[in-house]
């Protein structure tokens, strides 16, 4: 048996090439370990496949978002129908850029953090979907619309906007903002009629604000399944919406913007009355999409590709129809997440740092040291746990996008 000190002075890179997974070992004898973090800052990724990636990991196929950003943006020109695509999901400026470069007019937000990131990094017509309802939120609105006039926010309470009047007064600036109404989701919205359009009115009337337009997201529709459900529940939740905008009109607003939508809902909302959409999830997608069913089948949604996976490590095989990996509960593992070419396999959380693997038929041939490919349920939380994707094209990483950049993670 080998002792502790004779198993410490063995040559690690020979024990490595031959120990090592398959895949690994043969990029054992050239990948450089201990540079890989000023390889990813330089960008060399010479040698830098999926094999040799820490897990778990965000990895994107390039080639597939591609085709998901040029899908949407294709459709935004056949419609027509505007794109201000949702960055929730993805938090990346090199994501947006991408949008932005096929056409989209800006990027819609749901934090203040997330617009700063955006508009700081020079994408012009942000939405912030929330009411600025803090000190600190406030301050940052005012801030942000100081340095970039296009930054747009939405209120749905007369008190948020009487609070945003004043604090505009003070700092001398014009705020962008849109009314938020009802959609369907009761976490945000005024009423629809005259609450809202009374609301308007005061923000068009007020010096400080300019009158945008109107914001409705009804996120209920986006994963009802079928798309002849879906659209019903669209044109169940949008039908307010219309109402107040016609009333709006009548009353001689302007609304040059009505803006919702998503990746469930994209090839309909423009029926109901939208001007501009705020999908997201389509650049990625994710397993809770996957089950919603498309336009021509009710089972799957092909509209969009499977973009995103996260790339995890089989750690223990010690007992039957079970293995554990490193894709745990601080990872965001979840039993709607499913594997990648592996329909077989179920997902179970077993801890912080520990995921697990069962599966009643098949699955035996699932090894320690596997490296498997799992849809996420959720992309918005998800990508919040994450800091960087990997981008692959095949097997071979070709970029590192950052994950909110630099922006205050407390705030996401
Ligand atoms: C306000 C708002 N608009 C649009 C979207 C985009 O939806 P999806 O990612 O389903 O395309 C979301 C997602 O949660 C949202 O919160």
């Amino acid at each position: 048996m080998m002792s502790r000190r004779q198993f410490s002075v063995l040559n690690a890179g020979a024990l490595l090439a031959s120990a090592l997974p398959r895949a690994a070992s043969a990029n054992s004898k050239t990948f450089p370990y201990a540079e890989f973090e000023q390889r990813i800052a330089r960008k060399d990724f010479r040698d830098i496949t999926k094999d040799v990636l820490p897990t778990p990991s965000m990895v994107v196929d390039l080639d597939m978002f591609e085709k998901n950003v040029k899908t949407m943006a294709d459709y935004g020109k056949s419609a027509p129908i505007l794109l201000r695509p949702h960055v929730k999901v993805h938090k990346s400026v090199d994501v947006a850029k991408r949008q932005v470069a096929l056409g989209a007019i800006g990027v819609t937000t749901a934090t203040i953090a997330e617009s700063e990131l955006m508009s700081n990094a020079g994408i012009k017509g942000v939405l912030w979907t929330k009411q600025p309802a803090s000190h600190n939120n406030i301050v940052r609105t005012i801030n942000l619309t100081k340095r970039d006039p296009s930054f747009m926010f939405v209120v749905d309470d007369p008190t948020i906007a009487g609070w945003v009047e004043e604090a505009a007064a003070a700092a001398k600036v014009k705020c962008r903002v849109a009314v938020s109404v009802f959609a369907g989701l009761k976490r945000q919205g005024i009423e629809n009629g005259k609450p809202a359009v009374d609301l308007a009115k005061r923000i068009l009337a007020s010096k400080h604000m300019q009158l945008e337009g109107f914001m409705a997201y009804s996120g209920d529709a986006s994963h009802t399944k079928t798309w002849a459900a879906r659209r019903k529940r669209t044109e169940m939740d949008l039908a307010g919406v219309q109402e107040t905008v016609a009333l709006a009109r009548k009353d001689g607003l302007p609304v040059p913007i009505v803006s919702g939508g998503s990746t469930g809902t994209y090839n309909m909302d423009k029926d109901f009355g939208l001007t501009e959409l705020e999908c997201g999830s389509y650049v990625f997608m994710d397993s809770a999409y996957q089950r919603v069913g498309g336009k021509t089948n009710d089972a799957v949604y092909t509209d969009f590709e499977n973009s995103l996976t996260v790339l995890v490590t089989v750690d223990h095989k010690l007992h039957p129809s079970l293995v554990t990996t490193d894709y745990g509960n601080k990872a965001m593992a979840r039993p709607t997440d499913m594997v990648k070419g592996k329909p077989w396999l179920n997902v179970i959380n077993q801890g912080a740092e520990y995921g697990g693997l069962t599966w009643k038929d098949g699955g035996g041939e699932i090894k320690v040291g596997d490296r498997l490919d799992i849809y996420c349920s959720n992309l918005d939380t998800s990508t919040n746990c994450y800091d960087r994707y990997y981008i692959a094209k095949g097997n071979q990483i070709v970029d590192v996008w950052p994950i909110m950049g630099r922006s205050g993670a407390a705030q996401r």
